[in-house]
């Protein structure tokens, strides 16, 4: 009998540091959040809320919201070309761009397709993945994937949403929650740089039902009588999407440690989906997590989905907050349901 570790999922994750001499590193992350600046203050004005509800339920005391000529493309783009500067990647490098959106500017064509246009990547593949908040992290994995195998050698993953278009703007219970912004990273294969170690990515579709926008697909396309009845606004059980969230993050977490065989003590920073403050300590606590290994914004950015963990990402970076040689986890959930969780060394 060996004592070999079982990972807490029951399945054996997989994840290959190198492969074929081939290593995925983030050698540059950028971020982009709008101007306008809407305070819980402004809300109150609005819906019956106040700011101690906000600030004791959320955590989150302001957002950003986009201008109304300003769409989740622009958001993108101005987070990609930070992102490139970082990394000193020129457009014509990049080989493949992911862009993660619940709010691409149309249904048809993918957002990437419109940022490869914006950013001059003439020569990159693109396409758009919708794994709601945890968008970043499926996107981090799937770029990852690319690189590994030698198909492409420079990947931008970016997550953007301009969350002001689908939300209820009457609803106390969801408007308070979202904010518009971006974040991007640059994936290569490039040795000596900021390694991606492991990831975990999980999702319930049994519970798609706790988070979703009704309207706008072809379940129900859009008519006078789907929007009269505001069914093209995102709609959310917030309780139970507050449970689900702690259990799969927890879950998540555990599993890309594991894979990485990692202890959270070794964890230098611990990115958490920005979506509300009593999960996020609900998860450190969970797993045995210091207040000072956690980064938090969502005080200044709200919920921003996808772009979520790419925008703390950024920020910790550039504060100093990661230093190089940190070992770094992002933790998400969101709507499908789905969840993921990402170790970096940086
Ligand atoms: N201001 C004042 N009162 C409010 C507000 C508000 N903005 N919103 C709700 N209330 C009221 C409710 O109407 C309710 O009143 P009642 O008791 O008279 O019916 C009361 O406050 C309590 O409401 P709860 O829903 O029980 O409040 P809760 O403590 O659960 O907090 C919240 C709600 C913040 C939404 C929380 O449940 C949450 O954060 N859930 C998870 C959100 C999340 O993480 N989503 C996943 C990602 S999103 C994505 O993927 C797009």
């Amino acid at each position: 009998m060996t004592n070999t570790p079982k990972p807490p999922h029951g399945r054996i994750p997989h994840a290959p540091t190198e492969f074929k001499g081939r290593t995925c590193s983030i050698v540059g992350v950028g971020s982009y959040l709008p101007q306008r600046l809407m305070t819980n203050a402004d809300l109150e004005k609005s819906v019956e809320t106040s700011d101690e509800w906000i600030t004791t339920r959320t955590g989150i005391k302001e957002r950003r919201i986009a201008a109304a000529d300003e769409f989740t493309s622009d958001l993108a783009t101005n987070a990609a070309l930070r992102a490139m500067e970082m990394a000193g990647v020129e457009a014509g490098q990049i080989d493949l761009i992911i862009v993660a959106t619940i709010t691409p500017d149309m249904p048809f064509p993918a957002t990437s397709c419109l940022v490869q246009e914006k950013i001059g990547a003439g020569r990159a593949a693109t396409f758009d993945i919708e794994a709601a908040c945890s968008g970043f992290i499926y996107g981090l994995e799937i770029g990852r994937q690319f690189v590994m195998s030698g198909t492409f050698n420079t990947v931008l993953v970016i997550g953007a949403e301009k969350l002001s278009s689908i939300v209820d703007w009457t609803d106390r219970n969801t408007c308070v929650l979202f904010g518009d912004g971006a974040g991007a990273a640059i994936l290569q294969n490039r040795s000596g740089a900021h390694g991606l170690i492991s990831t975990c990515l999980g999702a319930d579709g049994g519970k798609a039902n706790l988070l979703q926008m009704p309207g706008g697909g072809s379940r129900c396309p859009a008519t006078h009588a789907s929007v009269d009845a505001r069914l093209h606004y995102l709609r959310m059980e917030g309780k139970e999407a507050f449970k689900n969230a702690v259990n799969a993050m927890c879950l998540a977490a555990k599993e890309a440690l594991f894979s990485a065989h990692l202890e959270i003590s070794q964890i230098a920073c611990i990115i958490p989906h920005q979506a509300n403050l009593r999960i996020i300590e609900a998860v450190r606590d969970r797993l045995d997590a210091t207040p000072g290994q956690l980064f938090m914004n969502l005080h200044k950015y709200g919920n921003t989905s996808a772009a979520s963990v790419a925008i703390a990402l950024d920020e910790a970076v550039r504060t100093g907050r990661i230093k190089t040689g940190d070992r770094i986890l992002l933790v998400v959930f969101g709507a499908g349901l789905t969840w993921g969780a990402a170790v970096i060394e940086w």
